[in-house]
């Protein structure tokens, strides 16, 4: 059953985030509260009543739109509310979000990795040479 009040938050983090992010991803807020073990700040979200983390460059708030159950896992579909980007990363002419500053963590096969470093334009394989 979808409440009317089930919203998250999506919070992309940076390298200097590694620790925290990882630490928060193998330990259960059940247990203990994220926010003082990691050091990272709620802040009060815009659009939906949960908070985000002020140190993400780049913050998503969702309301829960459908819950499809998997079996071992339930699956979220969500809406997205308002996204939140930190102005320093924001390129001033086309408005784009800027990987390369941004410094954002990636993780594959158990391991973490920073992302960032541009390696082409969209279209240019097909472009013609001038
Ligand atoms: C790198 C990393 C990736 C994870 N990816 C997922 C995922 O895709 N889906 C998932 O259900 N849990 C994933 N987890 C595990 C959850 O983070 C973990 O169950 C959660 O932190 C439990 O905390 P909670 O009890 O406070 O919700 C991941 C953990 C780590 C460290």
């Amino acid at each position: 059953m979808i409440k009317d009040s089930m919203e998250f938050t999506i919070n992309l983090t940076t390298v200097g985030m590694a620790r925290a992010t990882d630490w928060a991803g193998v330990k259960s807020g059940r247990d203990i509260n994220k926010w003082e073990m990691t050091g990272l700040t709620p802040v009060k979200g815009e659009k939906v009543a949960c908070p985000y983390i002020k140190e993400s460059p780049l913050s998503i708030e969702c309301r829960v739109k459908e819950i499809i159950k998997l079996g071992t896992h339930d699956m979220f579909i969500a809406e997205v509310i308002n996204i939140l980007a930190e102005e320093a990363f924001i390129d001033s002419d086309s408005g784009a979000f800027r990987l390369d500053k941004a410094g954002l963590l990636a993780y594959s096969h158990g391991a973490y990795y920073e992302l960032g470093k541009e390696v082409g334009r969209f279209g240019w394989s097909v472009k013609k040479k001038k």
